[in-house]
């Protein structure tokens, strides 16, 4: 009844890379500061975060970044850049949004990913990519694109002219190539204008990476190289992101970037940024149907804590935690039967249902409460907790899974499906409220603003850039990478 091998090993995986990620985290933070051990430097396997992006003489890291400390009032009149979002965490494995990259703009479909914090594009010049959904990007093409220059803050290539990067994630795939700059655009919802930016210009992938069908990622996490942090250093946006990811079988939904009047009835839970470089949660019980499961709510800050991260599939639970979860869902179906799950390698635990139905999920399943502190709460409906088994008609699968033995509680997308998670890094809290993701801004009654500004130049000669992808055939859920947490560099 525990996790299957393939789940606890992608599980382990992902935890182990956690943790190296967080070192590696602290001893770039350690080697930016000029006051630390050179020794430290040494111990890089790779890169230091170019921190000329951020402030002259400061770490843009830290809330004494006098643009970080906004007043209300200022940060709610900043632009925001509103996106679609397309593909299916259960289905394709991640949403993805849609990026202008140059003068004239070249399309790119990205992978949203809290997990990690470079944003990157296959580089025309690369002969060890994968095909994507979209040519590569030609620098030669863009009349406003520039190399980042070889200087002390990063890597320098062999022949000391242009900074390099290289990313390693923890399902095991890889990503480098050089830094360049230039004009990004946001789409044409977006009343943020294109701004200059870095991303990375890729000329190796392996992995996950080089087969998927996505360009590439855009890195939301905590981090110089972050576009987040990009556009926040430069004063063009307030420093909070959302993400609303759309429910079973529907997939899309709506990414904002910077901040817009969240409802008034948004949930917000603090997230400590010192915790990790993850986004953290402080959760303290879990609820079904009502009832409380007896565990002890430290059982949710074992290591790195609760964290959310919308690059994972699904969630994983310490044991103690997953066990009692498993024990309660089951005991609230004991009149389901309970079935074998889509894949024979995998000890999936599902429960199909009145089969001559493609149900609702909700007038069969409980509901699930997970409380935080100062007993917030969010309630999850199965489209939060449960997949849809692939080959059974009206059966679903949990989506919450043993965390192998590390005592990490991680969150992924699954969780969050058809709710507005609003990243307010400003103000160190996480917003969650549900709606339908899929009608986002209908629900919020907030119309879709002209563009402040035109797009960048030739836009209008750039292909459609919101027609729906089609889910790539094949990739059961079950095989799905489990996620893009940056490990290295
Ligand atoms: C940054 O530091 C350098 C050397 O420490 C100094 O020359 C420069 O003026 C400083 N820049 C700012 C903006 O403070
Ligand atoms: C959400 O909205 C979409 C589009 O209007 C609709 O197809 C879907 O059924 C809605 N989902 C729910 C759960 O109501
Ligand atoms: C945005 O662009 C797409 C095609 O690129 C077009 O179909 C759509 O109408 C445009 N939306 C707005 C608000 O201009």
């Amino acid at each position: 009844m525990a996790a299957t091998p393939s789940h606890l090993i992608s599980t382990s995986i992902s935890i182990i890379l956690l943790i190296f990620s967080s070192l590696m985290e602290f001893l770039v933070l350690a080697s930016a500061n000029p006051t630390s051990p050179a020794l430290l430097l040494h111990s890089l396997p790779a890169m230091v975060l170019p921190l000329y992006l951020s402030t002259p003489n400061s770490s843009s890291r830290t809330s004494s970044n006098p643009r970080r400390l906004l007043q209300r009032s200022e940060s709610l009149n900043r632009p925001n850049a509103r996106m679609r979002l397309y593909d299916d965490l259960l289905r394709n494995g991640y949403y993805t949004t849609r990026l202008w990259i140059g003068t004239p703009p070249q399309r790119f479909a990205l992978i949203v990913d809290t997990g990690s914090t470079v944003t990157y594009v296959p580089c025309a010049s690369c002969e060890m990519c994968g095909r994507h959904q979209d040519p590569k990007f030609d620098p030669e093409e863009s009349s406003t694109y520039k190399a980042v220059k070889c200087n002390i803050d990063c890597t320098c290539d062999s022949d000391k002219v242009n900074c390099i990067y290289e990313r390693q994630y923890a399902e095991m795939s890889t990503s480098s190539g050089v830094l360049g700059e230039d004009l990004v655009s946001f789409g044409n919802q977006s009343e943020l204008a294109p701004q200059r930016a870095v991303f990375g210009c890729e000329n190796l992938e392996t992995g996950d990476l080089y087969s998927q069908h996505a360009d590439g990622i855009m890195g939301l996490g905590r981090g110089d190289l972050s576009v987040v942090d990009q556009l926040v250093d430069k004063g063009v946006i307030s420093d909070s992101f959302s993400l609303c990811y759309g429910g079973m079988d529907i997939g899309g939904g709506s990414m904002v970037l910077g901040g817009f009047t969240t409802p008034s009835d948004m949930v917000f839970i603090h997230s400590n940024p010192v915790r990790s470089p993850y986004y953290n949660l402080d959760l303290k019980e879990i609820h079904i149907a009502g009832k409380r499961l007896s565990l002890n709510p430290s059982v949710f800050d074992g290591k790195h804590g609760t964290v959310l991260d919308s690059g994972t599939t699904y969630a994983y639970l310490p044991e103690a935690a997953f066990l009692a979860f498993k024990d309660g869902i089951m005991k609230e179906l004991s009149s389901l039967k309970q079935i074998r799950g889509p894949d024979p390698n995998y000890n999936d635990i599902c429960f199909s249902t009145d089969e001559s139905e493609v149900s609702h999920p909700s007038d069969t399943f409980p509901t699930v409460d997970m409380v935080f502190g100062s007993g917030k709460k969010l309630t999850l409906s199965p489209e939060n907790y449960l997949f849809r088994h692939s080959k059974v008609r009206g059966a679903y699968c949990l989506g919450f899974f043993q965390n192998g033995k590390d005592p990490t509680t991680l969150l992924g997308g699954i969780v969050v499906r058809n709710t507005l998670v609003t990243y307010d890094r400003e103000n160190s809290k996480i917003g969650f409220w549900k709606t339908n993701c899929s009608e986002l801004w209908e629900r919020l009654h907030q119309s879709v603003s002209p563009p402040a500004m035109p797009p960048a130049s030739g836009d209008k000669n750039s292909t459609p850039g919101v027609t729906p992808t089609l889910a790539p055939t094949g990739a059961p859920p079950y095989v799905l990478p489990g996620s893009y947490v940056e490990i290295c560099c």
